[in-house]
């Protein structure tokens, strides 16, 4: 007797009438309509069933701090950062758990079930890393959070930033970070990478660093961050975040160093949202859009994922944590308006972004975790579009939110009742 059954379901790889089979909250079978006797049985009705949405770049201790102290005026990266050290010295361990268990819950009613989040190590009270891990322990059961060391101050710029970085780490933070953007020179950018890169290889961790979030062409520290992953070994386990400047590199730049990124096996994660906002705000007109180069990273070889990077803090105040959003907003961005471009875009808040986390267990086959999300969409285009309802949300078997289907009924003079978009079950 299977625990779950559900019949009728579209993949993601557009695959039909798809049956999945649960058993001990694993994915025991996957194939076209299989019946077997199951304690509960759903009937998608030919809606898609997908991995749940992986958030592969957050910032958990800044979420939901909207307005405190104050509103970013000038929308920039760096009023935010000043801002975000405004807010520091009056940040409590309480009030950062409680914020960021709320941000959570929304994350799970979304089918948002694995974050990557970046905490700030600058501090050398550590309070949001100690935070956070507290967090990461009472969210287990129902959400994977992975926490990166991110010097935000930059971590030669600030006294004592390595000591704390590694410190962070000590006390159990899964990932390296870096911003070398923010260091004082290009010379000591690229310091900072290699040392973060060597202290990430000594202890056996992976690395994800901000990487040229600004418009400056000659921001080049990805190409540093590809050459020490090469060098040290790290292929498939660094990631650069952001990447902006790579929107306004040279094109000649960029046809060498595209080849390197995917050759060290570098995943690029883009903030849509937050980068369309950010970025362009010393141009005139023309503005740059900003982010970085997503289709030719892809076609390239290099796995891309989307993130959501902020919502509600002094960066960006909006934001719900819906990664369909991300993917609407990348996909305009992006300019990937293909039907084969569309689903790329799905694929960097699922598939990909799980790739950069190395997710165990990630996925609709048989042995993986059973884990997934019926949405009110035929598929992954339709999901987007409509940023579709999570009807359904299951982690390892078990049912953690559902929400009413989104129907408007229309009452029109001189017609028939009738309902408007949305789709519903066969
Ligand atoms: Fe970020």
């Amino acid at each position: 007797m299977l625990d779950l059954l559900v019949t009728h379901a579209t993949l993601p790889d557009g695959r039909s009438d798809m049956s999945i089979a649960v058993q001990d909250g694993r994915i025991v079978e996957v194939s076209p309509g299989l019946a077997a006797p199951a304690h509960e049985t759903l009937d998608a009705g030919g809606l898609l069933v997908s991995p749940p949405f992986v958030d592969p770049h957050f910032h958990m201790d800044a979420t939901l701090s909207y307005g405190l102290p104050r509103v970013n005026a000038s929308g920039t990266l760096l009023e935010g950062i000043a801002l975000w050290g405004e807010l520091k010295p009056d940040l409590t361990a309480d009030a950062l758990v409680e914020r960021a268990l709320a941000y959570c819950d929304w994350a799970v009613a979304k089918g948002l079930l694995a974050i990557r989040t970046h905490v700030d190590t600058s501090d050398a009270s550590l309070l949001a890393v100690d935070a956070l891990l507290d967090v990461k322990q009472r969210v287990a059961p129902y959400l994977d959070l992975q926490l990166v060391a991110f010097p935000q101050d930059g971590v030669l710029r600030t006294a004592g930033g390595v000591a704390s970085l590694e410190r962070a780490l000590d006390k159990g933070v899964d990932v390296v970070g870096g911003i070398p953007h923010f260091e004082r020179t290009m010379a000591d950018g690229a310091a900072s990478v290699k040392l973060l890169c060597e202290i990430a290889a000594a202890r056996g961790k992976l690395v994800d660093m901000h990487c040229d979030e600004s418009d400056d062409p000659l921001s080049r520290h990805i190409e540093t961050l590809a050459y020490e992953c090469q060098r040290l070994g790290l292929h498939g386990r660094v990631t650069g975040s952001h990447c902006t400047s790579m929107h306004s590199m040279d094109n000649y730049y960029v046809s060498k160093l595209l080849p390197l990124v995917a050759e060290s096996g570098v995943s690029v994660i883009a903030n849509p949202l937050i980068n369309i906002t950010l970025q362009g705000r010393h141009d005139s007109y023309p503005k740059r859009r900003g982010m970085t180069r997503v289709p030719e990273l892809l076609a390239a070889g290099v796995n891309v994922a989307f993130g959501h990077d902020c919502v509600m803090d002094p960066w960006y105040s909006l934001g719900s944590a819906d990664m369909l959003e991300v993917a609407h907003m990348g996909l305009h961005v992006a300019q990937m308006t293909s039907q084969a471009g569309m689903r790329q875009c799905f694929d960097a808040v699922t598939v990909n972004a799980a790739r950069v986390m190395h997710l165990p267990g990630y996925g609709l086959a048989p042995g993986c975790d059973a884990s997934f999300v019926l949405l009110q969409a035929r598929d992954p285009v339709e999901a987007i579009r409509l940023r579709a309802t999570r009807l359904k949300v299951w982690r390892h078997g078990r049912l953690l939110a559902q929400t009413p289907a989104a129907q408007a009924q229309l009452h029109l003079p001189g017609r028939a009742d009738t309902t408007a978009f949305m789709p519903a079950r066969r």
